[in-house]
């Protein structure tokens, strides 16, 4: 039974392989011809596939039916719904990271597809959409459509020296491209990037500035709620009044495509250098507010964000390769329940 991992140098490739390793799994390493990909081969003596585009990987997946298929490759507007389409019509299952609000509902919209042919897609598979998916869904388990959600996504990623990548980079341009949403009288309006800066004390005492952005946590809060009205900020969003100011010109510029496909080559050479995680955890919130005035709030703790993340895709893909997954294309803990973020190393707290 065997589980591709496509983008396996990458840094969520590489930590999910290794996961599938420690776990005995019989993996295939996906990506680009390059000389870290043979090296990683050697090491671990697995097969590899050399593909550089999505058309050629879905051509791969079509022949070889692998079981289950985990896109780590980014770019998912346009990669997910190729591969997706790819597995579905060989009768496997697939899941990505994709956490905006192009791709995330281009793959969710592949549901009826998926249902007939057998297949479960899962999209949101990381920290990104579950850490706060969870929360919403564990706080609103079993009580009415709730009038308000509001979700707070507040990653603490460790950084390691080297270029920062295209596949980072797509998702960073294609946030300030997007510009705010939230979603108001259940339609998914404009807002301004950046709106709902604040300073969230968490549980632990340590503090975290967020704002609000474009964010598949939107979609995803929405659909586990039901809520009408939903907002969703983010710690990764750059929060000093100035950077708010110039992002809404900054996306209207890099609407036009060449523009974008500059910003994606120059962000993505960018040299990053090492740093520490920010702060000791990472945490999904929610506030959870019905019509009545009652409101619930919620945390999801976890370590490492990065880590969180090839954990649930690991948990996913194992599950998918055991034949759990109901047959069509799901956000993380709509496909599980809010207990896959626990089996992955989260921790749900609620109060009331
Ligand atoms: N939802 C979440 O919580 C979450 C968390 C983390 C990351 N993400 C998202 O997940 C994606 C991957 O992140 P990452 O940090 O692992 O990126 P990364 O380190 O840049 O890794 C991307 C991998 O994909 C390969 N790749 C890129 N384009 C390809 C193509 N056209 N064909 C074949 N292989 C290709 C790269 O190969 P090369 O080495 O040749 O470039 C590399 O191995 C990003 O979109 C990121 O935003 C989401």
């Amino acid at each position: 039974m065997s589980i591709w991992v496509l983008g396996a140098t990458g840094r969520v490739g590489s930590a999910v392989t290794a996961r599938l390793l420690d776990r005995g799994d019989d993996v295939v390493l996906v990506g680009r011809e390059s000389g870290r990909l043979r090296e990683m081969a050697a090491n671990t003596g697995l097969p590899v596939i050399i593909a550089d585009t999505a058309e050629r990987i879905a051509a791969a997946i079509e022949r070889e039916r692998p079981a289950v298929v985990i896109n780590t490759i980014g770019n998912y507007a346009e990669s997910a719904t190729v591969i997706a389409r790819a597995c579905l019509r060989g009768g496997g299952h697939y899941l990505d990271q994709a956490a905006d609000l192009t791709a995330v509902p281009r793959l969710l919209d592949l549901h009826d597809e998926a249902a007939a042919a057998g297949s479960t897609l899962v999209t949101g598979a990381g920290f990104g959409v579950l850490a706060t998916e969870a929360v919403v869904a564990a706080l609103c388990e079993g009580r009415p459509v709730p009038a308000e959600v509001r979700v707070d996504a507040l990653a603490s990623v460790a950084v390691d020296d080297g270029l920062l990548g295209t596949a980072l980079a797509a998702s960073i341009i294609d946030v300030l491209v997007t510009g705010g949403r939230r979603y108001r009288n259940g339609r998914l309006v404009r807002s301004r990037l950046g709106a709902g800066a604040q300073l969230i004390t968490l549980p632990d005492g340590e503090q975290a500035a967020s704002s609000e952005a474009p964010s598949a946590e939107l979609l995803a809060a929405r659909r586990a709620s039901g809520a009408p009205d939903v907002t969703a900020t983010t710690a990764m969003m750059p929060a000093s009044p100035v950077v708010r100011a110039v992002l809404p010109l900054t996306g209207r510029l890099l609407r036009l495509e060449p523009l974008r496909r500059f910003a994606i080559r120059r962000l993505a050479g960018t040299q990053v250098k090492a740093a520490p995680r920010p702060r000791t955890h990472s945490w999904g919130h929610a506030v959870v507010t019905w019509p009545d005035g009652t409101s619930r709030e919620g945390w999801l703790r976890t370590g490492e964000a990065m880590d969180f993340t090839a954990a649930v895709a690991t948990e996913i893909a194992a599950r998918l390769a055991r034949g759990e997954g109901k047959p069509g294309a799901h956000t993380p803990a709509a496909a599980f329940g809010p207990d896959l973020a626990t089996a992955a190393g989260g921790r749900i707290i609620t109060r009331p």
